[in-house]
């Protein structure tokens, strides 16, 4: 297949470049796209260097498949000139998404919405906290879903290869300050650019800006997607989101309402047997759940600490973990692309 990744030096273009070789992706041509800067720099993919160009008329021609991720301006641009050049455009940005013209797909959850290989048309990719939700309930989908409350903890890949940087150069600047007989660095070098405040050894309730509700963009995100993808317009959905000084991969605390009384086992059961899923039981070892570090590098979404809420025996709560830019981006685009071409 001829393929191309806009936004290919960035934290979800490095993940597909690590992908495409993990899963022998069919590869003849990879056209890596990032922003002028980046001309001149290659990237490495399925035992190749595939040099980075920035993008231009007519740069799709030829291609089967376009992966975008490089934010909601580039893919409103340019998803469409991909798709009028012949290819499919899978776009992990969020230009797309809410939109009813296009699929919102989770393959394990609504692969009945992807297009036929005969017709190109722009696939959106999930928010990512709202990827491993969406997984995590369709396996509960059966014991009738009537609330959904949901708390993340995100890892500052989220917000992209500068997320990372900034969390790194700042942990680094306080431990100096440690090293000299301070606690914390009075005044950083590295302030804060990505996130609104210092996010070395601090949590931020903020992910995006606010509505005039006080929900964050992020939290209305996973409240829209997941009734899309659900198909359940009005599905009680409340999400709070945090920021945490976590590299990468994205936890959820989740408690979820159900229509009937639904015991354990049921709940472990459908976990168990959940499309792309990893059950952690405390059965035999009561600190069996899985973390962030984990999960990281890792393809499932896992779920662990599954326990009845103690004042409502409809509810229980669990914990989700997924590593945010593949399930939540790279990998979940690539299952996507797998899928229509199987076809
Ligand atoms: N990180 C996640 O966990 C995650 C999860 C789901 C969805 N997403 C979405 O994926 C997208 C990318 O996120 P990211 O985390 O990978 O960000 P990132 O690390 O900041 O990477 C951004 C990429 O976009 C490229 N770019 C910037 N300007 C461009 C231009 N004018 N033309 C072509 N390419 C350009 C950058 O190239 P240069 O290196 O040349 O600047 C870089 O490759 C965003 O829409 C984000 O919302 C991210």
């Amino acid at each position: 297949m001829k393929i191309g990744v806009v936004g290919a030096t960035g934290a979800v273009g490095e993940a597909f470049m690590d992908i495409l070789e993990r899963r022998k992706f069919p590869i003849d041509e990879l056209r890596a796209f990032a922003s002028e800067k980046s001309e001149g720099l290659n990237v490495k993919s399925c035992g190749r260097e595939w040099p980075v160009q920035s993008l231009r008329e007519g740069c799709f021609d030829g291609l089967d498949l376009v992966f975008f991720s490089s934010g909601d301006n580039i893919s409103r641009e340019w998803a469409p000139k991909a798709v009028e050049s012949g290819a499919f455009a899978v776009d992990n940005s969020a230009a797309f998404r809410m939109n009813p013209d296009y699929a919102l797909v989770v393959p394990e959850v609504n692969s009945n919405r992807l297009p036929s290989r005969k017709n190109p048309t722009i696939i959106a990719n999930p928010n990512c906290s709202t990827i491993q939700l969406v997984v995590a309930l369709s396996a509960l989908r059966p014991f009738g879903l009537t609330d959904v409350r949901v708390a993340t903890y995100q890892a500052v890949s989220g917000a992209g290869k500068s997320g990372k940087e900034e969390l790194l150069a700042q942990t680094h600047e306080h431990l100096h300050a440690q090293m000299r007989g301070g606690e914390f660095a009075q005044k950083l070098t590295n302030e804060p650019k990505v996130f609104p405040h210092e996010i070395a050894f601090n949590c931020i309730p903020q992910i995006g800006s606010f509505n005039e509700n006080g929900f964050c963009t992020e939290e209305m995100k996973i409240t829209n997607e997941t009734r899309k993808i659900l198909e359940m317009p009005k599905l009680k959905v409340s999400a709070f989101t945090v920021r945490v000084p976590a590299l990468n991969s994205h936890s959820e605390a989740v408690w979820v309402t159900f229509e009937r009384r639904v015991s354990k086992e049921e709940i472990m059961s459908a976990f168990e047997k959940g499309a792309g899923l990893r059950l952690f039981s405390q059965s035999t070892d009561t600190t069996h759940y899985p973390t962030a570090r984990m999960a990281s590098g890792e393809f499932p979404v896992f779920v662990g600490r599954v326990h009845q809420d103690l004042n409502d025996p409809h509810t229980w709560l669990f914990w989700v973990v997924a590593d945010n830019v593949l399930k939540g981006a790279a990998l979940n685009g690539l299952q996507i692309a797998e899928q229509i071409f199987k076809q």
